[in-house]
């Protein structure tokens, strides 16, 4: 595969996702116009911003759910509009999604919740795709137990471990995450947050996580994008970001949110 690698220092960095030039509108004004980001294989990209400046519209737009009206995605080095149907369908293999709204299908039990995207992309025996849903759902934290039950049976934070085991069915080598803590109590939310870092270690993951999270952010993030402007701002550590000169940016890095984290 013509993955592209980039030079940064001494370091290799391959661009598992390269945007560029995005325009992406609905009616009237675009949403995001001009946009560049690149994710790199194995890190987690904290994606911020305000709200309503577009992060799910560009998580829905890498992933081929929003048209974009300008612009190229190149996916693992491979420009999107030059795949084959095909080619499409492979790579909607090689991700997972947590959705800002966890979208679990009420009517199913975990079990066959976490068993959907199998169902969707390979043919397996029923008894294989429980058999892999039941090793994903044990690997999101959840108790074996869990697997019967219904969503409504569920609290916020399993809900959200039932999703992630869901986005992680298909052994991606990415998963995008919209907002996962949101909603969870702090001790969920960094329990959530130990989970995506333990995952990431042990399955070499490439994590693009949408946060409003300052924690998150501070915890597991190896770099943060922040949105505005309909495009990235500015990219780098929480520690970078913290002295950039923009008004949102200032307020949300240095603001009494984020006033106890302490950087040497
Ligand atoms: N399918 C859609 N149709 C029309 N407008 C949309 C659609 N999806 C998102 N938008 C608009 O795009 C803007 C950005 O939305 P979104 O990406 O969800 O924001 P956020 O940064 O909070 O995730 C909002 O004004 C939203 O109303
Ligand atoms: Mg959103």
């Amino acid at each position: 595969m013509a993955d592209e690698v980039a030079r940064q220092g001494d370091e290799e960095r391959e661009a598992v996702i390269s945007a560029r030039d995005l325009v992406v509108g609905f009616s009237g004004e675009p949403i995001l116009d001009g946009l560049d980001i690149d994710v790199w294989r194995g890190e987690i990209l904290g994606v911020v911003g305000g709200s309503g400046t577009g992060k799910s519209v560009l998580l829905r737009t890498i992933i081929g759910l929003n048209n974009r009206s300008a612009g190229s995605i190149k996916i693992f080095g491979k420009d999107y509009d030059d795949m084959s149907n095909q080619e499409r369908q492979e790579i909607g293999r090689r991700w997972g999604v947590l959705f800002q709204q966890g979208a679990l299908f009420s009517s199913l039990t975990v079990l066959q919740n976490v068993g959907v995207p199998l169902r969707e992309h390979m043919r397996l025996p029923e008894e294989l795709v429980d058999e892999l849903a039941r090793l994903k759902i044990e690997m999101a934290g959840l108790p074996a137990d869990a697997c019967g039950k219904y969503p409504a049976e569920l609290s916020g934070g399993m809900i959200k471990r039932v999703a992630l085991a869901r986005a992680l069915v298909l052994d991606p080598d990415i998963v995008f995450l919209d907002e996962p803590t949101a909603g969870l109590d702090p001790i969920g939310a960094a329990e959530f947050d130990q989970l995506i870092l333990k995952l990431r270690a042990t399955l070499g993951l490439t994590v693009f996580m949408v946060t409003h999270d300052l924690d998150s952010l501070v915890t597991i993030t190896d770099r943060i994008a922040v949105l505005g402007n309909r495009r990235v701002l500015v990219d780098g550590t929480f520690a970078e970001l913290r002295s950039f000169d923009h008004p949102w940016v200032r307020a949300y890095f240095n603001g009494p949110r984020a006033e106890h984290f302490t950087f040497g």
